[in-house]
């Protein structure tokens, strides 16, 4: 069984082994050309958290990992936050337009027919405002509140447990609308762009599983670590 992702490993054969790590390094603004370096050394050399970039590869990666959460460093957690926003900002300006891009090559082909056309756009507009008022209220209510804390202030009447409890599941309907393109959309429409719409959207679906796990499984604990010790270290690690 393959071990976890460590800093010692050389950061060009993490990537081999694991191309979806592409897209955390470009979010984190890790730059490319990264020779013989460790993973350590590139995120130090591109001022980013090591700690950060490996426990996020790692949730991504293997489901039964836990972070070390002591001795956790204020920019580390910022680092985090910066990122969960960064992933909200390209799902919700570069993925779903394009998606959307595909519905609407599909719903005005020629021949399409008004009622799929209908059920398809509603269907997607409903979506997007779904995905736009959760990415709202972590944007809003849940990062302003890590970053309270960060900055020694805690705001009453919240808690990360709290969003944990509430926090909705965002890829249900995404297969919905899988279902909708795959099942029940009739043939005759533009086969090209149907397949390339379901091809974007099985991608998004696990971008999407991902970043919950992201929230979940490495924010939460992290600021729930936070809360309980009232402190950051700021030397350590
Ligand atoms: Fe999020
Ligand atoms: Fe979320």
């Amino acid at each position: 069984m393959r071990e976890f992702y460590s800093g010692s490993e050389k950061m060009a054969s993490l990537v081999n082994g694991s191309y979806k790590t592409i897209k955390i390094l470009s979010r984190l603004g890790i730059k490319p050309g990264f020779g013989e370096n460790s993973v350590s050394e590139v995120c130090q050399s591109n001022a980013v958290s090591p700690y950060i970039f490996l426990s996020i590869c790692n949730v991504s990666d293997f489901h039964d990992y836990k972070p070390n959460v002591e001795g956790v460093k204020n920019k580390e957690v910022s680092d985090l936050v910066r990122y969960l926003r960064l992933s909200h900002n390209e799902f919700i300006n570069k993925d779903i337009p394009s998606v959307e891009f595909c519905i609407s090559k599909i719903t005005s082909s020629e021949g399409a027919n008004p009622k799929h056309s209908d059920i398809l756009k509603h269907f997607f507009e409903e979506y997007r405002e779904e995905l736009e008022s959760h990415f709202n209220y972590e944007e809003k209510t849940v990062f302003p509140y890590v970053t309270g804390i960060l900055s020694g202030v805690r705001k009453e009447g919240f808690s990360i447990e709290k969003f944990e409890e509430n926090h909705t599941n965002i890829e249900a309907k995404l297969s919905d609308l899988k279902n909708i393109l795959l099942k029940y959309l009739p043939a005759g429409y533009p086969s090209d762009v149907v397949y390339e719409v379901l091809a974007k959207l099985y991608i998004l679906e696990e971008e999407f599983e991902n970043h919950a796990h992201i929230e979940d499984r490495l924010l939460v604990p992290l600021v729930a670590h936070l809360e309980k010790t009232g402190e950051i270290i700021k030397n350590g690690r």
